[in-house]
């Protein structure tokens, strides 16, 4: 079955061909980083005017790469949430439009549920049940995945994501849009004990996390910093905060994993392509006698062939969306 699959949820527009859920036969992305970049952050419209843009040659671009005709595809699906509406609904919309001119059914993902399926792509071996620690931009969430398309949500971030936690620090550090990847770069060789940040805990919720405080603190050092004309240790500062980042992430999805009894874990959402973070959890289950499943940086922001490979899981389960489907902006990962 082959599934011509699009995701507009953020800054990139993305399509692909995957056939059968894992094999990806064409994966082609238009990120709008660079356009955004000059302001520090995703702007809404300019994003939603990006994704009208590219999204026909996108899709004409995946069919021609994966060597197929239009008469191939077999489905059609789409992101439909969470994320940006404007940008959500450009995909949504060109989705239905296709699959109402091919003639075949059009399938809604959840986006994180796509996140969670990189794994499945990268390790052919990978099937359900696993604990998912899924962080990005906009979500940080330790999932229960049960099966494909049976999710129940363990921890969830009280407040900000992890992914926005590095980017707002990056920003007022002054070191590019968006911010995880230079952050990472720059911890490089830093002393990852030089600076303390608060290490949070939700009463009564062990699983919950937290992240604005420790944006809080680490924002509010670097603004001392610069007014006592103090010179940081940028080095040291990155690592001590990926440090941090860490520390609220790993023994939570480890001891989640515990709970469920277990032997999987897997990592989803651009923050998995963070190394301290990967390596924590290395060191983790190899201790724990888990097995690991990190994607591929490739395959860990935001893609197509994630949502391509979802989806068929999901058409299996028998999820159709009609010419009605809607985009929002939020999105419930249970109810997918
Ligand atoms: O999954 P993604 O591409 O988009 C969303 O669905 O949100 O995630 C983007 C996020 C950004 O916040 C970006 O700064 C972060 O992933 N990110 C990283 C790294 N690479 C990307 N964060 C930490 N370390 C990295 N190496």
């Amino acid at each position: 079955m082959n599934i011509l699959a699009f995701e507009s949820s953020c800054d990139e527009t993305a399509a692909a061909v995957v056939r059968d859920g894992r094999q990806v036969l064409s994966d082609v992305i238009a990120s709008q980083a660079d356009m955004h970049a000059i302001y520090g952050g995703v702007v809404p419209e300019i994003a939603s005017r990006k994704h009208v843009e590219a999204i026909a040659g996108l899709a004409d671009a995946a069919l021609q790469k994966a060597g197929l005709q239009r008469r191939d595809i077999d489905a059609v699906a789409v992101t439909y949430g969470p994320g940006l509406i404007g940008a959500v609904l450009v995909g949504v919309n060109f989705a239905k439009s296709v699959a109402y001119g091919l003639g075949v059914p059009l399938i809604p993902v959840h986006h994180v549920r796509g996140h969670i399926s990189a794994n499945y792509i990268a390790h052919l071996d990978l099937e359900p049940p696993f604990v998912c620690l899924c962080v990005s931009g906009g979500t940080t969430l330790i999932v229960d995945v049960k099966d494909y398309t049976k999710m129940r949500v363990l921890g969830a971030t009280r407040d900000d994501a992890a992914g926005e936690c590095f980017d707002k620090v990056a920003r007022v550090l002054g070191i590019g849009y968006p911010g995880g990847a230079p952050m990472d770069r720059l911890s490089r060789g830093g002393d990852d004990k030089k600076y303390t940040f608060p290490s949070v805990h939700v009463h009564d919720a062990p699983m919950d996390m937290s992240f604005s405080g420790l944006k809080t603190a680490a924002i509010n050092l670097i603004h001392n910093a610069q007014q006592k004309g103090e010179k940081l240790d940028l080095p040291s500062l990155a690592a001590s905060f990926a440090g941090a980042v860490s520390d609220m992430l790993v023994p939570r999805v480890m001891e989640a994993a515990r709970l469920c009894r277990y032997r999987k874990v897997a990592v989803a959402g651009g923050v998995a392509a963070n190394s301290r973070i990967r390596g924590d959890l290395e060191k983790a289950c190899a201790q724990a006698g888990m097995e690991l499943y990190l994607p591929p940086l490739s395959l860990c922001g935001d893609n197509g062939a994630m949502i391509g490979c979802q989806a068929y899981y999901e058409y299996l389960a028998g999820k159709r969306g009609g010419l009605d489907l809607n985009a929002y902006a939020n999105l419930d990962i249970e109810k997918g």
